[in-house]
């Protein structure tokens, strides 16, 4: 259970102390019964301290313990690259505003990473952690004009299904499962219209396949057919960000997964049509007129005066700075009040 001490104005902090010192006795070995017991009426009183944030605190109530809410199992691929902190960091302030939402972030990696590990630990969220490399021969070429030949994420995302295949069971945990790139924006609205999946929840997303929005159509609530130019002709010519899927549904098909040899655009399709039919969709974001995910890709930065071969030693920093040459090889440079120095050099290979 997750609990969130939050002081709008900074005020009344003599009043917030207490009720942070409840807060703290919510965390001992109480049942969750009593927990939740008191969450309730911690949040009625702050309530009152705060009439007009009064729906917000009880958002932030989270009813981790209330198990006919069902959880969200997002599945985040990720890559090492000089964004890639920023875009988690992103990624894990939205996921704090969701209740019951266990985040899969599997990296394409020999390894795990500080990096990652630190910031999971930090975003005090629910998670599991998991790597798997792409072979080299599937990775992306240097040269950006070839960039598209193989798909990303796959084998990345098809070690997420198997850990939930291996850790969940239809038959006691409710849950819905999301593929959510680290890269896309997301609107914490989206995950309380996907909580409800029953098969598979559909909805638009915005800036992909050459238009502002790319979606379903719906007619008498039921998709139709679909705004959609690029390969329309797609069984579900839907990006990865566009659909949920009912947890049950995925651990009753044990063998479907994404293919490293599909062509591009066609992940979604091929996995989709494994599973659910077009009439069977359940459309959401209000009939699917509404833009709750963006398709956002974030531009490489240019970092040319770091790629210069030397290191620059900065005593003034506060704190680390780091810096990765490769991926999965970390550089740290660590200057705390001027008192801790310890780094690790690697030559740039
Ligand atoms: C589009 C879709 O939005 C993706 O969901 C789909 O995987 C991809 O096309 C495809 O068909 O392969 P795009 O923006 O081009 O996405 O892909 P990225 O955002 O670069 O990659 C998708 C995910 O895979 C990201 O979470 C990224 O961090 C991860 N990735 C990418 C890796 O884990 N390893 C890589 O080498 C590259
Ligand atoms: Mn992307």
């Amino acid at each position: 259970m997750k609990f969130v001490i939050w002081d709008p104005g900074q005020t009344k902090s003599s009043e917030l102390q207490s009720e942070c010192n409840e807060a703290a006795w919510l965390q001992k070995g109480r049942s969750l019964k009593e927990k939740e017991a008191r969450l309730h009426q911690l949040i009625s009183k702050l309530s009152s301290m705060y009439p007009q944030h009064t729906e917000f605190l009880k958002y932030l109530h989270r009813s981790d313990g209330d198990e006919s809410v069902p959880t969200i199992y997002v599945i985040t691929p990720t890559y090492w690259r000089p964004v890639q902190e920023a875009e988690l960091t992103r990624l894990s302030h939205t996921f704090q505003l969701v209740p019951k939402l266990h985040w899969i972030v599997i990296e394409d990696s020999n390894t795990t990473t500080k990096l990652v590990g630190d910031l999971l630990r930090r975003s005090l969220l629910t998670y599991t952690r998991l790597h798997v490399a792409t072979p080299q021969a599937y990775k992306l070429p240097a040269n950006p004009k070839l960039s598209w030949v193989h798909p990303r994420g796959v084998l990345q995302r098809n070690l997420g299904l198997q850990w939930l295949r291996t850790n969940l069971d239809a038959e006691k945990q409710k849950g819905v499962v999301y593929f959510a790139d680290d890269d896309n924006t997301y609107d914490q609205a989206l995950f309380e219209e996907m909580r409800s999946t029953k098969t598979v929840s559909v909805w638009p997303v915005g800036l992909v396949g050459g238009l502002l929005v790319e979606g379903p159509l719906v007619e008498g609530g039921k998709v139709v057919s679909w705004n959609s130019v690029w390969k329309r002709h797609r069984p579900f010519p839907i990006d990865m960000a566009g659909f949920a899927i009912n947890l049950r549904l995925l651990l009753n098909h044990p063998n479907v997964a994404f293919k490293l040899k599909a062509e591009i655009g066609y992940q979604e399709s091929l996995l989709l049509k494994e599973i659910v039919t077009i009439s069977e969709l359940e459309p959401r974001a209000d009939n699917c007129s509404k833009v709750l995910v963006w398709h956002t890709r974030t531009e490489a930065p240019k970092l040319d005066q770091e790629n210069n071969g030397s290191y620059i030693f900065q005593p003034n920093l506060p704190c680390f700075k780091k810096w990765s040459v490769r991926e999965g090889v970390e550089v740290g440079i660590v200057q705390i009040n001027s008192v801790t120095v310890s780094f690790v050099f690697l030559p740039v290979l």
